[in-house]
C-alpha cells in the first residue's frame, strides 16, 4: 500500500543564504499509512511544527526525500505544489484562523471554491453538511465571534473536511481549549478518522489524549525518537 506521506532523511534549516544557518529537523524518517491515527508530542521548540508545515507542503524541505500521496515533491512547482495540498490535506491549528468577516457557512466553503473552484451551490451544501457533521447545523450563519472556542475550532474542523483530505495534520488544536472542547475536538478526529479512514497526525501536550492514539510519534531536537521511524524509503 502507497503511504500518504512517506519522508526520508529530511532536513530543514532556517536561515539559509544567511550568515546564522540552523538546521531544526536532523534527518526524519517517517511514513504515514492509510488510515493512522497518531500524536506527535515532543518538548516546545523541538521541530514538530516545523515537521507539520513540511509535510503539509507549506515549506519545502532544506534536503532529503518527501513523498505525499505517492508523488515525489521534489521539482513540483506552485501550481503543482497547491494542487496536491488541496486534494490530500487538511489543516487545523490551535488557532482557529477562520475569517471573522465570514460566517461559519462561508468559511466551511471557502476550500472548495478557492482552491477547488466549485460551484457556490455545491460548495454551500457540502459545506451544510460538514457543519451538520460536526454538530453545527444551526450555527451555519454566525460568524466565528459569536461562537464559543470549541465551536470555532469544530467549525475549523469542518473546514479542514472540506475537500476530503486523505491526511489531516492538527498542530495542537486543543491546545486552546477547556478540557471539555478539547476531548470533543479530539473524539470529532476519532469519528473522522473512523468513518472516513482520513490518517489523522495531531500535535498535543495532553499525555491524555496522546494515550488514545493508536501510534505515538515523538520528537526530541529536531529528530524523532525510534518508534516513529519508517519502513524502507520507495524512492
Ligand atoms: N521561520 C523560522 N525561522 C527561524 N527559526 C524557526 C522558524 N520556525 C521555527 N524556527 C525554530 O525551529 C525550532 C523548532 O520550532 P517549531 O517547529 O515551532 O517547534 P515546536 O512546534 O515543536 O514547538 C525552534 O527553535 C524555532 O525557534
Ligand atoms: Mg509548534
Amino acid at each position: 500500500m502507497t503511504p500518504i506521506v512517506d519522508m526520508h532523511q529530511i532536513r530543514k534549516s532556517y536561515g539559509v543564504g544567511t550568515p546564522v544557518v540552523t538546521e531544526v529537523l536532523h534527518g526524519i524518517d517517517l511514513c504515514i499509512q492509510e488510515g493512522d491515527f497518531a500524536a506527535l508530542t515532543g518538548p516546545s521548540g523541538s521541530g514538530k511544527s516545523t515537521l507539520l508545515n513540511l509535510i503539509g507542503l507549506l515549506e519545502p524541505p532544506t534536503s532529503g526525500q518527501l513523498q505525499v500521496g505517492g508523488r515525489d515533491t521534489a521539482g513540483l512547482d506552485d501550481a503543482a505544489i497547491t494542487a496536491l495540498r488541496g486534494r490530500s490535506i487538511g489543516f487545523i491549528f490551535q488557532f482557529h484562523h477562520l475569517l471573522p468577516g465570514f460566517t461559519a457557512l462561508e468559511n466551511v466553503m471557502m476550500p472548495a471554491i478557492i482552491d477547488s473552484g466549485w460551484p457556490t451551490a455545491k460548495a454551500q451544501a457540502a459545506a451544510l453538511r460538514l457543519l451538520d457533521q460536526v454538530g453545527l447545523k444551526d450555527a451555519a450563519h454566525k460568524r466565528p465571534s459569536q461562537l464559543s472556542g470549541g465551536m470555532q475550532q469544530r467549525v475549523a474542523v469542518a473546514r479542514a473536511l472540506a475537500l476530503s483530505p486523505r491526511l489531516i495534520l492538527a498542530d495542537e488544536p486543543t491546545g486552546n481549549l477547556d478540557t471539555r472542547s478539547a476531548n470533543d475536538i479530539f473524539e470529532l478526529l476519532q469519528s473522522v478518522n473512523q468513518t472516513q479512514q482520513s490518517a489523522c497526525l495531531i500535535v498535543t501536550h495532553d499525555p491524555a489524549l496522546a494515550s488514545r492514539c493508536a501510534r505515538q510519534i515523538q520528537m526530541v531536537d529536531g529528530q524523532l525518537l525510534a518508534a516513529g521511524s519508517a519502513p524502507a524509503f520507495k524512492g
